[in-house]
Parts: structure tokens; sequence; C-alpha cells
């Protein structure tokens, strides 16, 4: 059997926002496997987000143990979670999240300028990226003068720079029409494929259900069914 890669046990999670408590996680529990693309789907509202803000160490839970990469995440100190999630997390957004102010090139070495590698270095990393989602030619261009779809191609190519193992995707497609969402997932799947990386896709698009290689299924902050697709 293929290496765990998360294992959430009983996570609980409440927000206080005011008066109003809410019960994000209500004991949720998850295994996730090397190599594997799993998409996390479940109605609006249900914690996905607030899911796999806790599985990449970005918000701290009440209860529950949450092992990623062989470390857990609640012993962590703030300044380890940080280093971590450099070190070995990719995320890609619905909202593609780029600074406008620099060209599709730059977008794509920040994460490795950030982590101190040299600024050659780091642009020759990027234009390989670039060119294997497909943009060579757009290199300096600007995020406003590239479509939605172009973007996130951008945003996965950032994302995937430092080669981490784990990368997470939440609505990567949902701002896109259903041509462009198809591309995005291609490459998404054909890059981690070949880097042997692991893939967490949180989405209501149907439309890229196939890609899945696992669907879990959440509701009212639980895990309430995994099916193998
Ligand atoms: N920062 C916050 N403060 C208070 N409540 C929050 C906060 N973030 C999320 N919630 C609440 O927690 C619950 C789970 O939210 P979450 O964002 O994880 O859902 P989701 O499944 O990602 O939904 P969607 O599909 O709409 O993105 C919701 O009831 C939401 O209103
Ligand atoms: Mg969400």
């Amino acid at each position: 059997m293929s290496e765990v890669i998360i294992s959430c046990k009983d996570i609980v999670k409440t927000y206080n926002a005011g008066e109003a408590e809410v019960k994000a996680l209500q004991g949720t529990t998850l295994d996730i496997y090397k190599n594997e693309l799993l998409m996390l789907v479940g109605p609006s509202g249900c914690g996905k987000t607030t899911f796999v803000s806790v599985m990449t160490a970005l918000l701290r839970f009440d209860s529950g143990s949450c092992e990623v990469l062989g470390k857990e995440i609640s012993t962590m100190r703030d300044e380890d979670k940080t280093a971590f999630r450099g070190k070995n997390i990719g995320f890609v957004f619905q909202s593609f999240n780029l600074l406008p102010s620099l060209t599709a090139i730059e977008n794509i070495a920040l994460p490795l300028t950030i982590a101190g590698v040299k600024r050659q270095k780091a642009q020759v990393a990027a234009k390989e990226m670039l060119e294997a989602v497909g943009l060579g030619l757009k290199a300096d261009a600007k995020p406003n003068h590239l479509s939605g779809g172009q973007q996130q191609r951008v945003a996965i190519a950032r994302a995937l720079v430092h080669q981490p193992k784990l990368i997470i995707c939440d609505e990567p497609t949902s701002s896109l029409d259903h041509k462009s969402g198809q591309v995005v997932m291609e490459l998404l799947k054909k890059i981690t494929q070949e880097k042997g990386s692991t893939l967490i896709v949180v989405t209501h698009d149907n439309r890229i259900y196939q890609y899945a290689d696992k669907m879990a299924y959440m509701e009212d902050g639980k895990i309430v069914k995994v099916e193998v697709s």
C-alpha cells in the first residue's frame, strides 16, 4: 500500500465570530496517500476550506491530530510552520492571487526568491515552469494582460516551481470556462504525476470530477464517504 502523506484524526475546529459559534470541523478524519489526486467535495459551508487550512498549518484547531509529511501540525511552532509550508506545500486558489505589478515569470520565480534562491537560478526554473504550462511566450506579460485560464496556469507554475511534495488547490477551476478548466486540471495532473507529488483539490465543479483518483465527501464538518474513482 502507498505511503500516507497526511493523516487527520478527529479534528475539531470552532470559530468564534462575535456571539455566534460555528462548529466548522466536527471530528474530521481522513488519510491521504502519496501521489494521489484527492478531490474534497461537499456543500458550501461544510468546512472544506477550513479543513485544508488546518492541514497546511494555516489555521489552529481545537483538538484532534493532524500529521503531515511525518510532522504533527498541532505541536509545531509558528516559525516552523511558515518554513514547513514554504518548503513542502504549493497553493492554487480560485482567485489566482498573482501580484499585478510583476510579470508572469517574476510571479513564478517569487517562491524561490523568497526561499533564498539566487535570482538567475530562480529565473531559469521559472522559465522552465512557464514552458511546462504552455506559456513560454508570455514571460513578460503582466497578469492583467492574460486571460483567466492563462493566469491560473501562471499560478500553477508558481505553486509548483519549488517542487513541493503537496499541492493544495481550493476551487482552481471555478472562475474558468469549461475548456480552460480542463486544461488546468490536465496540467496539474500531468505535472504532479511526473514529480511524484500529492494533489488535493477542493471543488464544486463536477466537470472536473473525472480527474480524481479519489473523492472525499464532506458534510457538516465531517468526511462522510471516500470513494476510489
Ligand atoms: N474566519 C471565520 N470566522 C467565522 N466563521 C467562519 C470563518 N471561516 C469560515 N467560517 C464558517 O465555517 C463554516 C465552514 O466554512 P468553510 O469556509 O470551511 O466552508 P467551505 O466548505 O469551504 O465552503 P465553500 O464551498 O462555500 O467555500 C461556515 O459555516 C463558515 O461560515
Ligand atoms: Mg471554501
